[in-house]
């Protein structure tokens, strides 16, 4: 099995406080690994190394070993992108819990960072927006109105323009922290079908609160607690929500 990232005791710390503390894993290439634990056992933290969102914070300190494939095998991302954290960005895309639709219409939403970050044509651009909003579904039942704004759009339909908007970017790696939380049951199960298409064009590591989520989508699991990986199972271990559940018990 190939790996697109090899995580060798990774310790991230704030203020000297540590939040995520000598994880080693793997995360195979163009599977879904999911991040399961309790409300601030690191799991943001965590995913937020993989882009280094969390050198954004002043007082973040991080020591270990990252490596990523994003297309020319495992090499360390601190040789690879030393001098470019756009670069990286370009590479390993994030959707956050939360839809975070630009205030302009939808088409700008995808072709703005397009615009911005690369050096395609404006027919390039063009390609690229039709194809991400077809590659979520949302062509089908927008294209009328590509121009309006995206702030019109159900909360269902942002969380797809904003990962229409990632995938713009033709990332190696996708981060996906929570990206159903804030959907109904039929917007969330239609992200899900998605990710279950799109794992084989990309890698994906996401984090879920929702255990039978998990269940559904994970090949390997990760279970966080108090910064510590604690647990690592495969879907060939028999992922369950009853296993799941004992391995996360509140500590009463
Ligand atoms: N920028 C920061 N500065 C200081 N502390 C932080 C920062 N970001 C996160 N933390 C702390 O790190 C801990 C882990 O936070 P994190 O967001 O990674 O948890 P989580 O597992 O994603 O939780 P949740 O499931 O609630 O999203 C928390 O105690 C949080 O307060
Ligand atoms: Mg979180």
């Amino acid at each position: 099995m190939k790996n697109a990232a090899q995580v060798r005791h990774l310790t991230i710390a704030f203020d000297n406080k540590p939040i995520v503390n000598d994880v080693c894993l793997d995360i195979p290439s163009h599977q879904i690994s999911v991040l399961v634990g309790r409300s601030g056992s690191g799991k943001t933290t965590f995913l937020r190394a993989f882009n280094r969102l969390n050198e954004e914070h002043t007082g973040c300190q991080t020591s270990g070993e990252l490596c990523l494939d994003l297309g020319t095998g495992l090499e360390k991302q601190s040789d690879i992108y030393a001098g470019s954290v756009t670069a990286l960005r370009l590479r390993v895309g994030m959707l956050f819990q939360t839809p975070n639709v630009l205030p302009v219409s939808i088409w700008r939403n995808i072709a703005m960072p397009l615009e911005k970050l690369t050096n395609l044509s404006r027919e390039a651009i063009s390609q690229r927006v039709e194809k991400s909003l077809n590659d979520v579904g949302l062509w089908s039942e927008i294209h009328d109105r590509l121009h309006s704004p995206a702030t019109r759009l159900s909360g269902g339909q942002q969380q797809r323009l904003c990962l229409a908007r990632v995938l713009a970017l033709e990332p190696k790696i996708l981060l996906l922290d929570e990206p159903t939380a804030s959907l109904d049951v039929l917007a969330s199960k239609h992200i899900e079908q998605l990710l279950q298409q799109l794992v084989e064009r990309y890698t994906i590591i996401m984090v879920s609160h929702s255990l039978s989520q998990a269940c559904r989508l994970a090949n390997k699991l990760f279970v966080f607690d108090s910064g510590n990986m604690v647990k690592s199972l495969s879907k060939q271990d028999g992922i369950t929500e009853e296993k799941l559940a004992a391995l996360i018990e509140p500590r009463l």
